[in-house]
């Protein structure tokens, strides 16, 4: 029997948006294996359509994330750009009913629509890539804790300030530091967002939103981010045997409570230990107790394997929809069987 065609419409070429293709490529034997489908990219939108090189011959290339988005014939779209105004092209791709994947923390952050649907858990809205790249925590906390009340959560969810704050305490100036992570790509040459905390707060909203189930924005989230003011402390810190990092963290007491900025870690914090690109994320939960997620938070093939994650969970509904039903009888009696 052949396997259904999903078409598939990719809107951002850059480091994740190239890394999830060539994923999806290397992926049509699973996906047809584990799925019983295919998926077909037929559709990319970026900028600038002249410099794009491409892995599969069949696809369009343009430069209109907003027609892609709102092709009918597109069943599932994949946004990886970055850009803040893309939550028009989610939500047009969301109205439409098409099964619709984000990596783009910064449009969902500030889109109280998106966050919404996050919220309520709208079936076709994913972005796992958004929040800690690899890191599983928004389907976690969507899926495995969605009957859990969420006590806190505690992360480090910036690579740039870590690496920052790790070179600073060994000894080297911040403007060395900061060469340093843009001679190494973990920083971009202009860092704003993620020295001014802004990347930070723009992820624990979309966690806040998904543990508390209401929308909560990046503006939310109390702010202070890293400068060179920094260096002096976190040196002071290191020699007293504490760790200075970006700390971000949400509770809720008689509100909820969203924070980011530096903050002195005793060594033995694990939130302490992370170094690099690593991101962690630590919660309570009333049942569960403390759960953590250590891991890399960003990189092309990280954000792929969460993109992925999420392809897989469209493609589940979608082929199950399509068929009017979730599971055989067969599978349904060995289970009680067993
Ligand atoms: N890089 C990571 O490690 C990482 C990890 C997790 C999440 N993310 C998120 O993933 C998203 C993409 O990041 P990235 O690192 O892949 O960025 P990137 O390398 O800068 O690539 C961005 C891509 O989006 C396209 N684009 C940007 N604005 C557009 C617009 N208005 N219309 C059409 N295309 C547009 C660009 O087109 P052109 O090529 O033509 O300029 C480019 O192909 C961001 O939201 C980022 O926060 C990134």
């Amino acid at each position: 029997m052949s396997h259904p065609v999903l078409r598939l419409g990719l809107i951002g070429y850059g480091t994740v948006g190239h890394a999830f293709a060539r994923a999806l490529l290397e992926s049509q034997d699973r996906i047809a294996r584990r799925l019983s489908a295919r998926v077909q990219l037929t559709r990319l939108a970026v900028r600038h359509p002249d410099r794009v090189r491409v892995h599969a011959p069949a696809f369009r290339v343009c430069d209109d994330p907003l027609g892609v988005a709102s092709d009918p014939s597109i069943d599932i779209i994949v946004e990886a750009t970055g850009d803040p105004g893309a939550s028009t092209w989610l939500l047009t791709s969301l109205a439409r009913g098409a099964a619709t994947i984000s990596a783009n923390k910064q449009a969902i952050a500030s889109s109280p629509s998106l966050l919404g649907a996050l919220a309520d858990r709208h079936p076709l809205l994913h972005c796992e890539g958004a929040v800690a790249a690899a890191l599983p925590i928004v389907r976690a906390l969507r899926d495995s804790l969605d009957g859990e009340e969420i006590l806190d959560i505690r992360g480090i969810l910036n690579g740039t300030t870590t690496f920052l704050l790790s070179e600073v305490e060994q000894g080297h100036t911040f403007e060395e530091a900061l060469g340093a992570a843009v001679r190494a790509g973990l920083a971009e040459a202009e860092p704003t967002a993620d020295l001014s905390g802004a990347d930070a707060a723009a992820k624990l909203a979309i966690l806040a939103t998904m543990a508390w189930r209401t929308p909560v924005t990046r503006d939310q989230v109390r702010v202070r981010g890293v400068d060179k003011r920094i260096a002096e402390p976190a040196r002071v810190a290191f020699a007293n045997g504490r760790r200075i990092r970006l700390v971000a963290e949400a509770w809720h007491d008689s509100a909820l409570r969203l924070v980011v900025e530096p903050r002195a870690l005793d060594a033995n914090d694990p939130l302490a230990t992370v170094t690099g690109v690593t991101n962690a994320v630590e919660l309570h939960a009333t049942l569960a107790g403390q759960l953590r997620w250590f891991g890399p938070g960003a990189g092309g093939d990280r954000t792929a394997s969460a993109i992925l994650g999420d392809l897989f969970a469209a493609i589940r509904s979608s082929v199950a929809s399509s068929a009017g039903t979730t599971r055989s009888p067969v599978a349904v009696n060995e289970k009680v069987a067993a």
